[in-house]
């Protein structure tokens, strides 16, 4: 069976929405403070590897800690709101068909709330 990541388009696909996703935070003012400018290009590519593992693109490849790349940020529950809003936006202006965004959400949302705090 194809992968959510391969039926999602692959990389190219993944890359595309990563980069609109990111240019999204930075003109929210909800969370664009949080955002250190220098961290962006490594953090878009960060965001590529970790959703191209997590929706099945890279079997075996360990995937960041989201604790571990969160801890001391004091993120607020409007702020998740507001960063998983951009990704589903991210997701539906790319062409995304409605079940496959809904199962890409459903898994960053999963693993987003079940970190270890
Ligand atoms: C909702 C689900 C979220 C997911 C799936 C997610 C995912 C990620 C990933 C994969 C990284 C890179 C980790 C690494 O490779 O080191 C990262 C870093 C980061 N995230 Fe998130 N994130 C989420 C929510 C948030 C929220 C709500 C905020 C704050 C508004 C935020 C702010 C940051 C910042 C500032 C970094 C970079 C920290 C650094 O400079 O090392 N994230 N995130």
């Amino acid at each position: 069976m194809r992968t959510l990541f391969d039926r999602l388009g692959g990389r190219s696909a993944i890359t595309a929405v990563v980069d609109d996703f990111y240019d999204r935070l930075t003109r929210d003012p909800r969370v664009l403070h949080q955002f250190a400018e220098e961290r962006l290009p490594s953090l878009r590519a960060a965001q590529v590897a970790w959703l191209t593992t997590a929706f099945g693109g890279a079997p075996g490849q360990p995937m960041a800690d989201l604790a571990a790349a969160h801890r001391g940020l004091d993120i607020t529950d409007d702020q998740v709101t507001a960063v998983l809003g951009h990704l589903e936006a991210a997701l539906s202006d790319a062409g995304v068909e409605p079940e496959l965004q809904r199962q890409a959400m459903s898994i960053v949302s999963r693993l987003w709330f079940a970190r270890v705090f």
